[in-house]
């Protein structure tokens, strides 16, 4: 099993905190909840908190914190002009969603970030366009910075079973007495082709760890109860159980590609993960990323010092002619005789209960996606 970066897991969970005497409160939108819950468990080790401007800057420049480890997506914590006013350095400030105080931050700095600088390096773009820019040109203006402690747990979606910590997927690991382990992030329903590099990278490896994101996607992305219920089927029938582990990474996607796809392989380092897959435009989004520039970045870091092994996959499809899945690194075909459909092609054709060839999806994964789908807009 891997080491978790930066050397140790980060413990941040006090449920018996006592924050009776704080007053001063910040409100968290959800992708700041699930950031404060993932570094208090750990799975953002080596952070104990949101990022002080010389690692903000650092990130944000380097792809590493002030002190050289390798960390490529700024987590952050941002308020409005007027709640940082009220806010002073050394004070202790309850964070808070929907009346509910789930943790508690010791505010060391206050600074204000230049997005734009931001949107550019993380993203690639300074295009509203590009969700993840969008999401942080909504974001308020003013970053609070410091420690925190968890004081309460969020609560789970309807698949409550499959939220696990770091703690608890490295015991799994261990009890299974799995020593490597390849992680595999998604936002997506399992196709033919997620399938295909699950089981290339499984022949060599002691499990998969299949850890889809299940916090806040964009809004055409398939809901994560839906996508649940389609993991649930697809292991059942299609993979032996003793080799495969699935639970969720509450995170919210941010859409930045090549950084995410670091962020992405750490994050899952954390979790106990040797191995980590990346494939054709990890974590990207339209046309901002190359096909193969989320491995490209990988260069970037030696192994040692990232300390899980990225193992990279081509495009894959179904060949009509080898009968097969394959990639154009295993297929001498034509493209004629592969079968591609982009994500949103297969999002239009489940909303409209046309079923995928199979050729692309499992029959009991296209029945649970349009069942799901159907009941999703018939509630609409
Ligand atoms: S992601 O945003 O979470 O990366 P998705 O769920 O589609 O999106 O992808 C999960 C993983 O599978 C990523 O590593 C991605 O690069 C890879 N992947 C998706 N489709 C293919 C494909 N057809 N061929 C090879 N790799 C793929």
């Amino acid at each position: 099993m891997s080491i978790p970066h930066g050397g140790k897991l980060i413990n941040k969970i006090n449920l018996a905190y006592n924050y009776e005497g704080i007053t001063k409160e910040i409100d968290l939108d959800n992708m700041a909840l699930s950031d404060l819950e993932l570094i208090a468990v750990g799975a953002y080790s080596p952070l104990d908190g949101f990022l002080g401007k010389k690692d903000y800057e650092s990130v944000i420049q380097t792809m590493r914190l002030s002190n050289g480890i390798p960390w490529s997506i700024p987590i952050t914590l941002a308020v409005s002009d007027v709640i940082a006013k009220k806010i002073d350095i050394g004070d202790k400030v309850k964070l808070v969603n929907d009346n509910q105080v789930y943790g508690v931050i010791e505010v060391k700095e206050k600074y204000t970030p230049n997005k734009e600088v931001e949107a550019f390096k993380v993203f690639k773009t300074t295009e509203s366009a590009h969700p993840g820019v969008k999401k942080l040109y909504e974001k308020d203006n003013v970053y609070i910075a410091g420690p925190i402690i968890l004081v309460k747990r969020s609560k789970k979606e309807s698949f409550a079973n499959y939220y696990l910590d770091p703690v608890e997927t490295r015991a799994v690991f261990d009890r299974l007495q799995w020593k490597k382990i390849v992680g595999f992030q998604t936002r997506n329903p399992v196709h033919r082709a997620h399938e295909y590099i699950q089981k290339s990278a499984l022949e060599t490896v002691d499990g998969l760890f299949l850890n889809p994101l299940v916090g806040e996607t964009k809004q055409d992305d398939i809901p994560s109860d839906i996508r649940m219920e389609s993991y649930q089927a697809l292991i059942d029938k299609y993979y032996p159980k003793h080799r495969v582990f699935l639970s969720v990474f509450p995170a919210a996607m941010r859409y930045a590609g090549p950084r995410e796809a670091i962020f992405h392989a750490i994050v899952r380092k954390n979790y106990g993960c040797t191995h980590f897959i990346v494939g054709r435009d990890h974590a990207g989004v339209g046309n901002y990323y190359g096909t193969y520039d989320s491995q490209k970045i990988f260069s970037n870091f030696t192994e040692d010092e990232l300390g899980i092994i990225p193992l990279f996959f081509e495009h894959s499809f179904f060949c009509k002619k080898c009968g097969n899945m394959a990639s154009s690194k295993t297929c001498p075909h034509n493209k004629d005789n592969h079968v591609i459909l982009s994500g949103t092609k297969v999002r239009e054709m489940l909303k409209n209960g046309t079923k995928p060839p199979k050729e692309f999806s499992r029959p009991e994964v296209v029945e649970v996606l349009i069942k799901g789908m159907q009941e999703m807009y018939t509630k609409i």
